[in-house]
């Protein structure tokens, strides 16, 4: 008789982590690749987009104090990966630690769920970034026939002899006399995804190295907006004074401004933390993960937050908060400085920034499909290895081929939250885990400690749950449809087909 939380053992995990030869993954990464990692799935369309609609609707310039508190949200959950990282060495990321703790119903829940996170994630950047290359294209004079940049049924308009989403026209231009087009299909999302899938099925060092460069061209960009901004503000004082203030402006309704402006935008801008936990995912691709996995999860996480707290202050010094509710806000402020490259710079890092971001997401979202595939619960093919690349392919290609349709039929802004509600229901579920399993297995070797349990975990709960009730109603009927489908799956397939099930029927000898 199957048992919805039967646990995976730690042992049979031990026994996969410790495989080699061609079926397996191939172990390349070290510490430095897993920070870069991190980074380059945490630092994207969050800081490049959202920041400024955060400011401009709900926090002001506390949308700083907004990354403080999504920062510390994060911190719990990440030391909690950590530990169960460094235990359990293997591709699936919270799925696998919710198999070893909480059984297979929930496994299947966290794993199901993470698509929210990987799969939509991947798409919401695409979309963002589609809107940043056009932009930057027609800034060269390169003008892509508008119906194929954007959503299903979007208007697009041409304004100042730029193509642009009807909801991008500044206020008070009227729309009715300018030349506009509806939108087809975004093909350039699409392009992106479908690109990035083939890197990822070459493999796995090929695509660690293209992140690797390409987060340093990340980096460097965001360091020149916090010089050249930063300079602006100590040499322009006033400038700074007056946009700072208020700095929490005054309340005009729940969640918009006042006190609970702050968290209702962290949950908005948590999407700009999301990634940090996709490191986790290639643990059975890390040469020395107990050592090197919770270096990659906690240095990204600890670097991107100093940087966002400073790229939000700056921003809102540079910019009124008032006016920040625009598609590219890093450009417009460093707009501001006068410095008149600037912008061009950060959109052409914006770019380059997003692509590392759909990269770590689609390959979180097809380790993930390998995890589960192993175990039975998803069909075979979605662990099969290529011989040559050592990447799990097919999952990669139907993963990036869904993934590269949703752009072209999916609001943008609906999905990051999607994608948010999604993450923090898996950070409140292995919060929980890393504490069941200090209490059922205390003896187990833990190269890595989250400090101060149960307190950390109880903390990564509530936190979590906070926020999650800060989102709109709509994100959790979509979470709880999309969960729904996967019960579905789970009682039609996977239960089913289970390898830690049948294991267990057969040492009961049913
Ligand atoms: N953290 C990622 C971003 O901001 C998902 O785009």
């Amino acid at each position: 008789m199957s048992n919805l939380f039967r646990v995976k053992p730690l042992s049979l995990l031990g026994q996969e982590a410790a495989e080699s030869g061609e079926h397996s993954l191939k172990r390349s990464l070290g510490a430095i690749n897993l920070v870069m990692l991190g980074i380059g799935a945490i630092i994207g369309a969050g800081i490049f987009v959202l920041t400024g609609v955060a400011a401009a609707t709900n926090a002001g310039p506390a949308v700083s104090l907004s990354f403080v508190l999504a920062g510390i949200t994060c911190a719990f959950a990440g030391l909690c990966y950590a530990e169960f990282a460094s235990i359990i060495p293997i591709a699936g990321s919270a799925y696998t630690y919710g198999y070893a703790t909480l059984g297979e119903f929930i496994a299947w829940i966290i794993g199901w769920d993470l698509c929210l996170e990987y799969g939509f994630g991947a798409a919401t950047v695409a979309a963002g970034w589609s809107g940043y290359l056009n932009s930057l294209l027609q800034q060269f004079g390169i003008f892509l026939p508008p119906q194929f940049t954007d959503v299903y049924g979007a208007v697009l308009v041409k304004y100042q002899d730029q193509w642009m989403n009807i909801k991008q026209l500044p206020a008070g231009v009227n729309a009715a006399g300018l030349p506009h087009v509806t939108g087809i299909i975004n093909l350039v999302a699409m392009f992106a995804i479908l690109a990035i899938t083939t890197i990822l099925v070459i493999g796995i060092k090929e695509s660690a190295n293209f992140n690797s460069s390409i987060v340093f061209v990340k980096l460097i960009i965001v360091g020149i907006f916090v010089v050249i901004g930063g300079y602006y503000l100590i040499t322009h004082p006033q400038h700074a004074a007056a946009n700072w203030h208020p700095f929490i402006p005054p309340s005009e309704g729940h969640g918009h401004f006042g006190w609970l402006g702050i968290p209702a935008g962290a949950a908005s801008i948590f999407f700009a933390y999301i990634g940090f936990d996709a490191v986790s995912t290639a643990a059975q691709e890390a040469k020395n993960p107990q050592k090197d996995m919770p270096i990659g999860i906690l240095g990204s996480l600890v670097v991107c937050t100093i940087l966002y707290i400073i790229v939000s202050l700056i921003l809102t010094g540079l910019v009124n908060y008032k006016l920040l509710n625009v598609p590219a806000p890093v450009a417009m402020g460093i707009d501001v400085t006068g410095v008149s490259w600037g912008s061009t710079i950060v959109k052409i890092g914006a770019v380059f920034g997003l692509g590392t971001v759909m990269l770590v997401m689609l390959l979180g979202q097809s380790r993930v499909f390998y995890s589960m595939s192993k175990d039975g619960l998803l069909p075979k093919w979605a662990s099969a290895i290529h011989p040559k690349f050592r990447t799990p392919w097919i999952s990669t290609i139907i993963v990036g081929v869904i993934v590269a349709f949703m752009p072209a039929f999916f609001d943008v802004e609906a999905l990051s939250k999607v994608v948010n509600i999604g993450t923090l229901l898996a950070f409140t579920i292995v919060s929980a885990g890393v504490w069941i399993l200090r209490v059922r297995n205390p003896e187990l070797k833990r190269p890595f400690k989250t400090p101060l349990v149960p307190l950390v975990p109880i903390l990564g709960i509530l936190t979590a749950v906070y926020l999650m009730f800060n989102l709109p109603l709509i994100t959790w009927e979509v979470m709880l449809g999309w969960l729904a489908i996967g019960l579905i799956i789970y009682f039609g397939y996977s239960q089913k087909h289970s390898k830690v099930q049948a294991m267990a029927k057969e040492a009961n000898g049913d």
